[in-house]
């Protein structure tokens, strides 16, 4: 089978499309799924360039990729639930025991595989499970985020942003979130409440006493997102650790998350989908041979929303 692999660490040009690749064996608890899309994410990158190597060092070549969605090919031993030609969708990134999803076929662990949601494409479904997750986990399970809360969403016309401005708004909170001058009108029609030009305006003097922050670019963007908050209030940072000095200076709660993608989450995900209540936004799609340049469109290209590999073209 056809694989987008490295067999170092480095740049795009490290990516090579290997055509022999051998087709992943399913081992128990997993199940073999024909890829029809993989969604791409910052960390692909990031494991591309070795950032992650201290923490989980690769075996090369190593297969790229962790979202997917596609259809059953094989079911292993101990797995129930799920049977050949089953549409589902998930993370199978080589860090959480897949596969990698940059290829024709992956091998999914069940615990993070779910049904895909019936009323959108492949596409759309492959370019969900982290972002999705990522957002879900934020605002309901850490923030606890309800009607009348008001929270910033830093990145809001990223791939985590722009999900996470449709469920806060399908929660009942009013949305203020940040975004380069050219996604402003987008992330207001996705439903943010205020639109903030973070090239160009201050935020952190723009709002207060907010009951919550969502950052997902990290740096002094969190730095300053302390002054938003109110007192009590909670940040929660996909890129920083807490810190404790700035949590006592103004009294507020931070987490840094680790996303944990799980059935039960993507199956949540799923049913807010097919109720149209979050839409996925795909900026550019890639075929399979392109995993290269997909990356690099990624981490240079600024796109709104997400960037996807379709390995079918139906
Ligand atoms: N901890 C975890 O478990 C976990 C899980 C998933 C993701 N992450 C991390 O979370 C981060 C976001 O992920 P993503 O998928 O949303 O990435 P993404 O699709 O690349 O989106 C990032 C967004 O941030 C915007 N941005 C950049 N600098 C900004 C600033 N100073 N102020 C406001 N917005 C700014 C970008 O806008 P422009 O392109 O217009 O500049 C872009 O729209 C990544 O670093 C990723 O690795 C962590």
């Amino acid at each position: 089978m056809k694989a987008a692999q490295i067999k170092k660490y480095g740049g795009s040009e490290v990516v090579e499309i290997n055509k022999n690749a051998p087709k992943p064996t399913v081992s128990r608890g997993h199940l073999l799924v024909e890829v029809n899309a993989a969604g791409v994410n910052p960390v692909d990158w990031k494991i591309r360039e070795g950032y992650m190597q201290q923490m989980a060092p690769l075996q090369f070549p190593a297969t790229l990729g962790g979202d997917f969605s596609g259809v059953v090919a094989e079911v292993g031993e101990g797995v129930s639930g799920f049977k050949k030609g089953d549409e589902v969708y998930g993370h199978a990134s080589i860090l959480v025991g897949g596969s990698g999803s940059f290829a024709e076929f992956v091998s999914a662990d069940i615990k993070v595989t779910a049904r895909k949601p019936e009323n959108i494409t492949h596409v759309e479904a492959g370019a969900l499970p982290l972002t999705g997750v990522s957002a879900w986990q934020a605002l309901v399970d850490h923030i606890g985020l309800s009607r009348g809360k008001k929270i910033l969403i830093h990145g809001g016309a990223g791939g985590i942003g722009t999900i996470a401005i449709q469920l806060a708004r399908h929660l009942g909170a009013y949305v203020a979130t940040t975004a380069s001058a050219k996604d402003l009108q987008h992330v207001k029609e996705l439903g943010a409440d205020e639109a903030i030009d973070y090239r160009n305006q201050s935020f952190e003097n723009m709002l207060h006493d907010y009951d919550a922050v969502y950052d997902t670019v990290g740096g002094e963007t969190y730095v300053k997102s302390f002054r938003v908050l109110k007192r009590s209030g909670i940040i929660v940072s996909m890129v920083e650790q807490p810190n404790s000095e700035l949590m006592e200076q103004y009294g507020v709660n931070a987490i840094g998350q680790f996303t944990q993608v799980s059935s039960e989450r993507l199956s949540k995900l799923a049913e807010l989908a097919d109720k149209r209540v979050i839409k996925v936004h795909v900026d550019r799609t890639f075929p399979l041979e392109q995993a290269g340049e997909a990356l690099a469109y990624l981490q240079n290209g600024h796109p709104r929303g997400k960037v996807v590999l379709k390995m079918k073209t139906s």
